[in-house]
């Protein structure tokens, strides 16, 4: 099966350079960008009125001045929470991202997009796919977009959409479960991405003999991620990969 040309880089900023940065916010991804990344990770979801928008959360409460549920928010609400101030004064003034504004961005910058489907209890992935998928494949290149999500309905609904040599998928999973591969091949993914603390040599192992790029998230300390290098793991998905500067084996 045919993919598109995907060039992994070793490190992903998780949420942006979320180490530095409000998550999963412009500032975030051109901190990203300003560190040498290269590809960032970003959470997608809806808001209530329907329009994508870049939130990991079911909530606004973590990581704005508000407290809302993201599913009773419409863009003029969603607006005017300040989504910076939680993290430095220097961030306030922060505005949520819709999908839109982040696509070019990142598009701008030139980086490569891993696109988590963000399917919080109680919302529609259908919704989402039909809304969040083809505006990144709009915005970005094949090989600078790979769509990933943990919730198996969005991950068929994306398939759906379009063919595999035009769209990357990452199937993400906590553990990864003993029938990975029969995911994989049914939805014709490109990628697996897997918790690293729950990533067993036997799996890590097997995912790449079956020729899946194996991608571990969220690594922060270079030197507990030694092994899974070791594993031959290509990449981290890391909410600071400037950590690890120095600390990277060759490429396996
Ligand atoms: O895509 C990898 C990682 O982001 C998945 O977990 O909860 O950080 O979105 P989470
Ligand atoms: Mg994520």
């Amino acid at each position: 099966m045919r993919h598109p040309e995907i060039t992994l880089p070793r490190l992903l900023a998780h949420r942006g350079l979320s180490a530095r940065a409000p998550e999963n916010t412009l500032a975030a991804v051109r901190a990203a960008q300003a560190a040498g990344c290269t590809w960032v990770e970003l959470d997608v979801q809806l808001l209530g009125d329907g329009t994508p928008v870049i939130w990991h959360d079911a909530t606004v409460k973590r990581c704005s001045d508000g407290r809302a549920r993201l599913a009773d928010l419409d863009l003029p609400g969603a607006r005017r929470l300040d989504v910076g101030a939680w993290f430095g004064d220097e961030y306030r003034g922060e505005r949520m991202a819709t999908l839109s504004e982040m696509l070019a961005l990142v598009d701008g910058l030139g980086l490569g997009l891993n696109l988590e489907l963000k399917v919080n209890r109680g919302r529609s992935a259908a919704a989402l796919v039909e809304e969040a998928v083809p505006a990144a494949m709009e915005a970005l290149p094949p090989e600078r977009l790979i769509v990933s999500s943990f919730h198996a309905g969005a991950l068929d609904a994306a398939r759906d959409m379009a063919p595999a040599k035009r769209l990357a998928l990452g199937v993400l999973f906590e553990g990864v479960t003993s029938d990975w591969q029969h995911r994989c091949e049914a939805l014709e993914a490109f990628s697996v991405h897997a918790d690293w603390t729950r990533l067993t040599e036997r799996t890590a192992r097997a995912v790449r003999a079956a020729g899946y790029p194996l991608l571990c998230y969220t690594a922060n300390d270079p030197a507990a991620f030694a092994h899974q290098w070791g594993w031959g793991v290509n990449s981290a998905i890391s909410d600071d990969p400037t950590r690890f500067l120095g600390h990277l084996p060759p490429e396996a």
